[in-house]
């Protein structure tokens, strides 16, 4: 049983495209004396940014993938944060970044943040592509951000709503008609 939805546009795909430019620009000089930076993409919801931030960076890169879910299908966060899939490759003395959509309560990305600090990479840095400062529920935050967003359910760029709108090209908001 799934109520009817529209998406509104947000954020645009020209405007993301240029604030991936500019945080590109931050952490080419960040990592610029690394020999190969592994950037770390949380599946699923990460796949979109991490593409296109990856082609921005002009840097030697590795790419790993590593599955953390903590929302499954519903629109609540569940708290408790399981890695369903972990890396290939030992971080251990080596440069990190780690990459994702959207921090809403914090317990994901602070979730990953310290499990792989534990494996006593060199440096590790994370990026955000959204942040929602205002349903924080653990003190975290990544190191760079591309927006902060108000409370509003978002999808599209690789953020779903029951696994759809993955692949909007922009960020929308989801609207839901029948209600006032
Ligand atoms: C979503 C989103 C972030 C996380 C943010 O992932 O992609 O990873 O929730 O929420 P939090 O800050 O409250 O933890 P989800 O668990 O839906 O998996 P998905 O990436 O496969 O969609
Ligand atoms: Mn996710
Ligand atoms: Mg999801």
């Amino acid at each position: 049983p799934e109520r009817p939805y529209v998406v509104d546009e947000m954020i645009s795909a020209k405007a993301i495209a240029a604030r991936i430019e500019s945080l590109c620009r931050e952490i080419k000089h960040e990592f610029a004396t690394t020999d190969k930076l592994v950037v770390v993409g949380l599946l699923r919801g990460s796949f979109v940014f991490i593409a296109d931030l990856v082609r921005e960076l002009d840097l030697p890169i590795e790419v790993d993938f590593l599955e953390a879910s903590s929302y499954g299908d519903a629109m609540e966060s569940s708290r408790e944060v399981r890695i369903l899939k972990d890396l290939r490759s030992g971080i251990e003395g080596r440069d990190v970044l780690v990459v994702e959509d959207i921090v809403d309560t914090g317990h994901t990305l602070s979730h990953v943040v310290h499990l792989l600090q534990s494996r006593n990479p060199a440096r590790l840095k994370s990026i955000a592509l959204l942040d929602k400062p205002s349903r924080r529920e653990v003190d975290f935050r990544a190191d760079w951000i591309g927006f902060e967003i108000p409370d509003e359910f978002v999808v599209g760029y690789g953020i779903d709503f029951a696994q759809r709108n993955r692949n909007l090209p922009f960020i929308g908001k989801v609207r839901f008609p029948d209600q006032a």
